[in-house]
């Protein structure tokens, strides 16, 4: 597939089309005074890490003042940093010193619900003056036998109603996640304004742009109608038991997204002294929406970076070569010209790379993800290959949606297992923090599994995770063209190429059986492969010729050749 790369747009030449991401969860990256609970002092003292790595921007989930309930996607002052965080002088630092290293601070922006405990919320249940439309109230419904129902069938993402009864004001409060984060009511130009000055305060502190979480939720139909029932459940209480027709991905979404890409274009252009501001979008969507976002049939453009979760979404530990070269090519061809690629290999909601494809796959789902054109979005901790803890109790569970669903299905849904603290090294809590007891336990494999060991080892994951950025950094990563093809049901390969400059080539066997392939007709030229990288137990080794004609490679085996 050709004409992928626009080296002669504006974009192209901008920081952020070929920028890795790094997702920092703070509550678990680094705690700096022995609360057991990660914060910024302990993410600045790590910044020099991340430019060690070779990592240039980072994005943050929330810092901001909340009741942690859903662990800061309830925020209950956005201009205020969470005090168990820090104070806004240690953002500020925060920010300083990530400037001088060269990295780029994404702050995590949750325009769609509040804590119950802001004071928006608590002025809009007294209805105050000018707050009282701010969220989504109803008066329910009276049945026939005198008693009181919500205004309609909506789930929660969360498990239950999305409808709570509010004692004060006597009315239901929309909620799509937990109920104590009530929807705002993005029809009400009041709340549209309030969330331009959150973002307009934190631009003014320097940061980078903002990466939008839950964005497709942020409108619902007005006439508030049950929505048809999905089929996939009888349990009313389930988000699956409809079909979100009426409560997501509604047009008015777009719109939201031009207005913040506005705001964002505009505050570049006055502030030339800093990078391009721009924003992630988090939505679990279809792909022509997904495409809109980017920029809609009219041409008008939207997210940066509308998050591409097929990585997480689509393809599994059992999907074969074809699975990823289908997962990708529709992601490129759906994706309007002239845009940037993005692939989302893990984040804070989703089971991590070794627990959904296996450990021996962590070196070749970090070589597709990082040699693919475009940009690429790495969770803390893929780097090394952490594992999921799944074995958490219940006791131990702290995860809304799993505290919901109960004893007997949380494991099914908690989010706890791939938000465990990041592994430093094998002291205490794995270098995490002093303290006797951390939010989360860390999992008991830090102690051959964590930075440290994996620093001084011959070969690592973190080694190889390293070199692929620093690959990354060569010219022909950013505007090499690109084709994919699957070589046999279980082997894929892809070819970055520009001319006169030499190709790079990554292959990947995603079968648990060794397998032999002949490259050459996908190569179409008879030449020679240098391994540039290789995995932790690969076989080969960087530097290593090989014959493109009959290639061994071992189960989950990924490699990144040089084509001489
Ligand atoms: C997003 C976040 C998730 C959070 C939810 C509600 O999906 O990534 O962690 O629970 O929004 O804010």
């Amino acid at each position: 597939m050709a004409g992928l790369v626009k080296s002669d747009t504006e974009d192209f030449i901008d920081w952020w089309p070929h920028t890795v991401f790094y997702q920092i969860y703070p509550r678990s990256f680094k705690d700096s005074n022995g609360g057991g609970i990660g914060d910024l002092k302990g993410i600045t003292s790590k910044l020099r890490y991340l430019a060690d790595t070779g990592i240039t921007a980072t994005w943050l989930s929330p810092i901001f003042q909340s009741p942690m309930i859903d662990f800061g996607y309830d925020i209950s002052d956005y201009k205020a940093i969470q005090p168990e965080y820090g104070t806004m002088q240690d953002f500020e630092e925060l920010i300083d010193t990530a400037f001088e290293l060269g990295i780029k601070v994404v702050l995590d922006f949750v325009p769609n619900h509040s804590s119950d405990q802001h004071e928006w919320f608590k002025k809009s249940a007294a209805r105050e003056p000018g707050y009282e439309d701010f969220y989504v109230w109803h008066d329910g419904i009276v049945q026939e036998n005198g008693t009181r129902v919500p205004p309609n069938n909506w789930p929660s993402v969360f498990y239950g109603s999305a409808w709570e009864w509010h004692e004060g004001r006597e009315q239901y409060y929309l909620h799509q996640f937990t109920k104590e984060q009530p929807d705002l009511n993005y029809r009400n130009p009041k709340v549209v304004q309030a969330m331009d000055d959150v973002l307009l305060f934190w631009l003014n502190k320097g940061v980078a742009g903002f990466r939008i979480d839950a964005v497709n939720h942020l409108f619902e139909d007005e006439s508030l109608k049950d929505e048809p029932l999905s089929g996939k459940t009888t349990d009313s209480l389930s988000y699956d038991y409809t079909k979100h027709i009426y409560s997501r991905d509604l047009p008015e979404v777009l719109e939201m997204i031009h207005h913040w890409r506005q705001l964002l274009d505009d505050f570049s252009a006055k502030h030339p002294e800093r990078p391009t501001r721009i924003m992630m979008t988090e939505a679990y969507a279809g792909l022509t929406q997904l495409a809109d976002y980017y920029e809609d049939s009219n041409g008008v453009r939207g997210s940066h970076l509308p998050f591409n979760f097929h990585f997480i979404t689509d393809v599994k530990g059992d999907s074969d070569a074809r699975d990823y070269v289908y997962n990708v090519e529709k992601w490129l061809i759906y994706m309007p010209r002239g845009h940037a690629a993005n692939w989302v290999m893990g984040n804070h909601d989703n089971p991590r790379v070794a627990s959904r494809f296996g450990p021996a796959s962590v070196d070749a789902m970090n070589m597709l993800l990082l040699t693919l054109p475009g940009v690429a979005v790495t969770y803390n901790g893929e780097e090394l290959g952490m594992v999921d803890y799944r074995e958490l109790s219940w006791e131990e569970t702290v995860d809304p949606p799993a505290r919901n669903v109960g004893e007997k299905l949380y494991q099914e849904v908690s989010r706890d297992p791939v938000r465990t603290p990041f592994q430093w090294n094998n002291e205490t809590n794995a270098g995490f923090s002093t303290a006797a007891k951390t939010w989360l336990p860390v999992h008991p494999n830090y102690l051959e599994l964590n930075l440290e060991a994996q620093k001084v080892a011959n070969r690592s994951h973190y080694q190889v995770y390293k070199d692929l950025l620093e690959l990354r950094k060569s010219a022909i990563m950013r505007v090499g063209r690109f084709n994919i093809e699957p070589l046999t049901r279980w082997v894929f390969a892809f070819k970055r190429s520009y001319p006169n400059f030499e190709s790079i080539i990554t292959v990947i066997n995603v079968s648990d059986k060794e397998q032999l392939v002949d490259l050459s007709e996908f190569l179409s030229q008879p030449k020679k492969l240098v391994v540039e990288v290789s995995g932790v137990d690969s076989k080969y080794q960087p530097g290593q010729s090989l014959a493109a004609s009959a290639l061994l490679l071992a189960a989950r085996e990924g490699l990144v050749c040089r084509l001489v």
